[in-house]
């Protein structure tokens, strides 16, 4: 017995050791520390994940390619954790915004890091609709309007998750008829896939027994120069628009199109992200930055939609879809949260988000592309972020 203990003692000195030794090889500091190197990013350990939230296990999933490229997800809200992709240097860096554990995530003020965004991403005006003859009220959850699913959208909700191989994860949810004040039952299945060409596919289908309208979306805060990294504004971007939908001063589409040629609005080639950021223009006003839809002149999934490229790591992104809208918004609201991952702060645009999408209040502007679902039809989308280096 006493032997037995000995052994054990020795053996978690041993780990002990190895752990610290690990960690001070992959720090490094003075004159070798750069911005893509300063420290091997890790995935946040899968404990703090595990919980049990309305009667249902949450944990923390990992994906990871041949190439090392890593991605964690929870199934709280469906959320991408982290993401960790190959910089310049070879090295990865982790390029999601996010929290070390479930607690972060049940935090009062919202951020929607990571969360799959159901039943309907954006903003629907005053949170009222009307479908085959009947008005529907949903959750005003941002002061006058509805935002993101309400106050308990998909990304507060807990998937059924299940792995498939090393690559890939299948989430589902039912919302039920009523919820949120959205009407039928709703199956919604979000299925990632980590290719091994360092692209993470996103797909999803929904299928109802009522007539409603869905709209699902990611909402991933991307910094591609590593996530707590101070800014994106000098990361330049391209989004493949020639108009956006205004919006009004709480962000709902005035209903027209606006052409972008000649405004801060211009992303047509690649332009750095702070290039117009604080010009004088009434969107940007009304957004407090780029908070906009942007209607893609493609979206066949054949073609990239959108890129970002960090100047500092390298790393470039491109997204395909075949959603018809790219809600472009620049971490306008990020306020100095302090409990990123690795107790990271992320400041003020310290992030952007590129949640593929149909146009936000579609219900109550006829001419935008429906997002009626109804009995019999299944809800299909895809988009596919894919990382690269310069
Ligand atoms: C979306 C909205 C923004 C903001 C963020 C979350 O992208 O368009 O206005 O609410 O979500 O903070």
């Amino acid at each position: 017995m006493k032997k037995n203990i000995q052994l054990i003692l020795a053996a978690a000195c041993f780990s002990t050791l190895f752990v610290a030794c690990n960690h001070a090889s992959s720090t490094k500091t003075g004159s070798d520390k750069d911005s893509t190197t300063a420290q091997a990013p890790q995935i946040p350990d899968s404990a703090n994940f595990k919980a049990t939230v309305q009667g249902k296990q949450v944990d923390l999933y990992t994906l990871k390619n041949k190439n090392g490229v890593t991605v964690a997800i929870t199934n709280f809200g469906g959320r991408l954790v982290s993401l960790l992709v190959p910089n310049k240097d070879g090295k990865l860096t982790d390029v999601i915004l996010g929290h070390d554990g479930l607690s972060g995530y049940q935090i009062k003020a919202e951020t929607y890091f990571g969360a799959i965004i159901g039943r309907y991403g954006n903003r629907i005006g005053k949170g009222k609709f009307n479908l085959d003859g009947k008005s529907y009220q949903v959750d005003l959850n941002d002061k006058v309007n509805t935002l993101h699913g309400g106050f308990n959208g998909f990304y507060k909700q807990v998937f059924d998750a299940k792995k498939i191989g090393d690559q890939q994860l299948e989430l589902t949810y039912v919302s039920k008829d009523g919820e949120g004040g959205y009407p039928g039952n709703l199956t919604a299945k979000i299925t990632y896939t980590l290719t091994d060409d360092n692209a993470l596919k996103i797909e999803y289908s929904a299928t109802t027994d009522k007539a409603t309208i869905v709209n699902l979306t990611n909402h991933a805060y991307f910094n591609l120069n590593g996530a707590g990294t101070p800014t994106i504004t000098n990361d330049s971007l391209r989004i493949d628009a020639d108009n956006i939908t205004p919006v009004d001063s709480t962000l709902i589409p005035t209903g027209k199109y606006e052409k972008v040629k000649g405004t801060p609005f211009d992303f047509t080639s690649l332009k750095t992200i702070g290039a117009d950021i604080d010009k004088t223009d009434d969107q940007l006003k009304n957004g407090k930055g780029y908070d906009h839809n942007f209607v893609l002149n493609k979206h066949d999934i054949s073609q990239s939609i959108a890129t970002v490229k960090s100047p500092e790591t390298g790393i470039v992104m491109d997204i395909y879809t075949t959603e018809p809208g790219l809600q472009f918004y620049s971490g306008n609201f990020l306020t100095g949260l302090s409990d990123g991952k690795g107790k990271a702060t992320y400041a003020h645009r310290s992030a952007l988000c590129l949640e593929t999408q149909h146009f936000p209040d579609s219900p109550n502007e006829p001419s935008f592309p429906s997002t009626v679902l109804k009995p019999g039809e299944t809800y299909h989308t895809t988009t596919i972020y894919k990382f690269s280096v310069k």
